[in-house]
């Protein structure tokens, strides 16, 4: 099969890897792809938001399947337009990727289908939702409808910040359309866990949970990031816990995107916070999770391909997941300055050495080859992933491979995976 991957990060580095381990893999495509993901794959000039370009590009190849690795092509109606043209493609239409596109749809289609979730109210009025605040308990969070690069989601401990966020939102439109209109819900405490399941609109399976870290700094302090690392599987999902999530989000969101005749087919990331109430939904993704899938992939022990191509034909029903039991870890190197302003450009050194730790794979995010070597590109520049007999042993692994990777200004958390020990 000829597959094409779309997107530039780690996760999509994580995809090819994974899609490269196949027998069914004769050639691989990624557009625009990075640094890393050249080694595996035909990297192609073309943005993951150019919707034509790739289409033009893909039947041009004659691509046999495509995989969408970020939102907004799918928000975009990538999938739509592949399959008017016959084309296969692993991700959801246009209509079913709101669930990610929008707050509110996902909001009041979750009210819909009593599927667990903070208690909230929408605006596209700033008048009225500030008035709203005047009758509402502390902290309150105040999310941009649409999307916002994960940037769209702010805690306020009182109404004065309240204020100043429905301010900024939309009034000074700092998330330009997306913050049109505004969800306020409660505030929920507990431990946050990434679900990931694949649908094909019909049946579903689960992936094993994940646990991402948002926040720059160790400790989760300082401002959300893309993610700074990862492990999987995430010990405060238990097997109770996991099945309630299945019976509860997962299989009430596959029935009710097909009763409302767009029936989900690709990944249905549900961002949870596990609070003394039970698991409650806090953000569908609609997408594979990033980094929480360079701690995911390299555990899962079925062909991916015949996952997604199960997707794609309604097939699911036949599919079973194998896992291996070891945790991995992935700790994410970033550029000095990130989420912030960064240098790019700087060289980085010990690749080659960090891929020999055992049982470490080193997954590029932010990366670009030249001259013979890589140089940082992005914020998120690399992704360090390893397995280990026990969580402990992964996160040495892990931060073993970090060790011998250097670049000037090179940041990393020193903590990621210490919550599961702490378990
Ligand atoms: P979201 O994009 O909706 O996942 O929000 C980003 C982050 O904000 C989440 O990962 C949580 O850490 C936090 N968050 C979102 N909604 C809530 C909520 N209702 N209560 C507490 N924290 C939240
Ligand atoms: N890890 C968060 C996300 O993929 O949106």
């Amino acid at each position: 099969m000829k597959i094409l991957v779309i997107g530039s990060g780690g996760r999509e580095h994580a995809l090819v890897w994974k899609i490269k381990q196949s027998p069914h893999a004769e050639k691989i495509f990624c557009a625009p792809g990075n640094g890393g993901i050249a080694a595996l794959a035909e990297c192609i000039d073309i943005k993951a938001d150019d919707v034509a370009g790739i289409l033009a590009f893909a039947k041009k190849e004659k691509i046999d399947l495509t995989v969408v690795g970020p939102e907004v092509p799918l928000v975009l109606g990538i999938v739509d337009a592949f399959e008017q043209a016959g084309l296969c493609i692993f991700g959801p239409t246009q209509n079913a990727a709101e669930l990610e596109g929008s707050k509110i749809f996902a909001k009041e289609f979750m009210k819909e289908m009593g599927i667990p979730t903070a208690e909230f109210a929408a605006f596209d009025n700033i008048v009225e939702a500030k008035e709203y605040l005047k009758t509402s308990a502390f902290p309150v969070v105040v999310k941009a409808d649409g999307l916002a690069a994960g940037k769209g989601v702010v805690i306020c401990k009182n109404e004065q910040e309240a204020i100043a966020a429905l301010d900024q939102i939309m009034g000074e439109k700092i998330f330009k359309d997306a913050g049109a209109k505004v969800v306020i819900e409660e505030f929920l405490e507990g431990e946050e866990v990434s679900v990931l399941a694949i649908s094909d609109g019909t049946h579903f399976v689960m992936l094993d949970s994940a646990q991402d870290h948002k926040r720059i700094f160790d400790n989760d302090q300082g401002p959300n990031t893309g993610g700074m690392g990862a492990y999987s599987p995430a010990p405060v999902l238990t097997a109770e816990l996991k099945d309630e999530v299945a019976k509860k989000v997962i299989a009430p969101t596959v029935r009710g995107m097909q009763r409302r005749a767009s029936p989900f087919v690709g990944v249905i990331y549900a961002g949870l916070m596990i609070t003394p109430r039970g698991p409650m939904v806090l953000e569908y993704n609609a997408r594979f999770g990033d980094p929480e899938t360079q701690a995911v992939l390299p555990r899962l022990k079925t062909d991916l391909v015949d996952v997604l191509m199960a997707a794609c034909n309604d097939t699911l029903d036949k599919i079973h997941l194998e896992w291996d039991s070891r945790p991995a870890v992935c700790v994410v190197m970033a550029a000095k300055g990130y989420p912030g302003d960064y240098p790019k450009g700087d060289m980085i050194l010990g690749l080659d050495a960090a891929a020999k730790i055992k049982d470490a794979v080193v997954f590029h995010a932010g990366t670009v080859s030249k001259d013979g070597g890589v140089v940082t590109a992005g914020g998120r520049v690399l992704g360090v992933t390893a397995l280990g007999v026990d969580i402990k042993s992964a996160i040495a692994q892990a931060y073993e491979a970090v060790s011998k990777i250097s670049w000037g200004g090179a940041y990393f958390r020193k903590d990621i995976g210490h919550k599961a020990i702490n378990r």
